[in-house]
């Protein structure tokens, strides 16, 4: 037998659920090869950064860490303990070797189609000293060199089904981190839904940077869509609920908004970001859509699944925007109505169309305007939940809350629930009965298995 390894890793993940699908992902490969998780960094062994490129704010806060870390890394080095700093994500795939050349205490940049090759690289730095950057598009590669039993998982599992996109707006960085459109085929899908099912996951959550432009391999061969994928997936016994996320208006289908009046299992709820309220920064964006299309989305999915529940992505401040175009996207929202939302600052990204625009706008207006679209979107979201108060809802029951003997679940339309318990009832959907709305979460008293 191999004598088990002692070596340990710590792993930070920023920015979207697809990182965190690729950090466990990565967790399960390093556990294979003997290593064992640390929350402190001055034990690890292995130091990953799972990055996030899409705002400025979050890209640089990698830096700050690493200079942290590189002193975690000096401090080691003195007892004699070497240490391997990685950097993996769309930072890495975006910036390269430029990393090593800021922070030369980094050992490795992986990039997000390298990750299958985590192990290899590990043990190349530690052999040779080098540095190394692996910022290739190797195609799927990945998924199939990286596929392994999945672990005993959370009952609400991330699933990647799509990869990458084609939309180039020009505010965004992901088709050139992520790179070209790639769906997974059907029966890899199915096989990763079974053993994430049988590990303990009730909730499956159909990820891709474009995830309704998925347009995967069927059984018979020829190309199926997200509304047949998500019927395929239905067929599976044990599998509760399904949700997907991310969607571009471009890409909702009528089968689509059909399988929400038609398959139980999916959840009446839609993340489909708008980004703007006003036509022309839709078009200076490159969004491929204009706010009546939008509108008209929302339409047609209320009449298959009235009680659907809606969530948005919003820009505020991209360059050229008026002072009118942002009180459009205030009344595009008074319109439609969101259950929750997430709204940014335009932040100019390098190498990207709209970073070169003329007529940025300044900070202090972003500001402001950012202002008052979260302070109507805080108000919708409270409303919405409110909504909920006196009613009994079916909570699937995630993870143990902070207070002895409390529980957090989600209900169908994702609000997030405490409740208090007397077993352990993680893993289980029970009716609650809503007694306090706030903002961002509902409490309730358990009223049925
Ligand atoms: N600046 C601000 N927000 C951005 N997003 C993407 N790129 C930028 C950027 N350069 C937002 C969009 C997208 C979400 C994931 O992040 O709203 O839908
Ligand atoms: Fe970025 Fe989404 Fe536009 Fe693709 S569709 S370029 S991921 S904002």
């Amino acid at each position: 037998m191999q004598r088990p390894s002692t070596k340990s890793y710590f792993l930070k993940t920023f920015g979207c659920q697809m990182n965190v699908y690729d950090s466990e992902r990565m967790t399960e490969s390093l556990t294979r090869d003997g290593y064992s998780e640390t929350a402190e960094i001055a034990d690890a062994d292995l130091v990953i950064l799972n990055t996030c490129h899409i705002r400025e704010k979050a890209a640089e806060k990698v830096y700050s860490d690493l200079g942290r870390i590189r002193d975690m890394k000096d401090a080691r080095k003195r007892d004699g303990k070497d240490t391997v700093i990685a950097v993996t994500g769309c930072v890495a795939q975006a910036e390269g070797r430029e990393i090593t050349t800021r922070q030369p205490a980094v050992d490795l940049v992986i990039g997000p189609q390298s990750y299958h090759r985590l192990p290899e690289l590990i043990a190349r730095v530690g052999n040779t000293r080098e540095r190394i950057v692996e910022t290739e598009f190797p195609g799927d590669e990945k998924f199939d060199r990286m596929s392994a039993p999945r672990r005993v998982v959370s009952p609400s599992a991330f699933l990647t089904v799509q990869e990458g996109c084609d939309k180039f707006c020009t505010f965004c960085v992901v088709p050139y981190t992520r790179g070209a459109e790639f769906s997974r085929p059907l029966a890899k899908i199915e096989n990763e839904a079974r053993e994430l099912i049988a590990a303990g996951a009730r909730e499956l959550v159909l990820l891709g940077q474009n995830v309704n432009a998925y347009h995967g391999e069927g059984h018979s061969g020829r190309s199926i869509g997200l509304a047949e994928l998500i019927r395929r997936l239905a067929d599976i016994d044990g599998l509760e609920r399904i949700r997907y996320t991310t969607s571009h208006p471009r890409d909702m289908d009528d089968d689509l908004i059909a399988a929400h009046g038609e398959v139980p299992q999916l959840m009446p709820f839609l993340h489909l970001p708008i980004q703007s309220g006003s036509d022309r920064m839709l078009a200076a964006m490159n969004r491929k859509h204009k706010t009546g299309e939008y509108i008209d989305i929302i339409d047609r999915i209320r009449s298959a699944r009235p009680d659907i529940a809606l969530s948005s992505d919003f820009i505020v401040g991209f360059p050229g925007e008026t002072a009118d175009e942002a009180e459009d996207t205030l009344k595009l929202v008074a319109a439609v109505g969101f259950a929750q939302a997430y709204s940014f600052k335009y932040s100019p990204r390098p190498g990207t169309p709209a970073s070169s625009l003329g007529d940025q706008v300044p900070d202090e207006v972003k500001s402001e305007r950012l202002q008052r679209l979260q302070a109507l979107l805080e108000d919708q979201q409270t409303e919405f939940n409110q909504r909920s108060l006196g009613a009994t809802v079916p909570v699937l029951f995630e993870r143990k809350g902070r207070q002895p003997g409390e529980f957090v679940g989600r209900t169908p339309h994702l609000q997030l629930v405490h409740a208090v318990a007397d077993g352990d009832i993680v893993g289980r959907t029970m009716g609650v009965t809503v007694t306090e709305a706030r903002r961002a979460s509902l409490s309730g008293v358990i009223a049925s298995a």
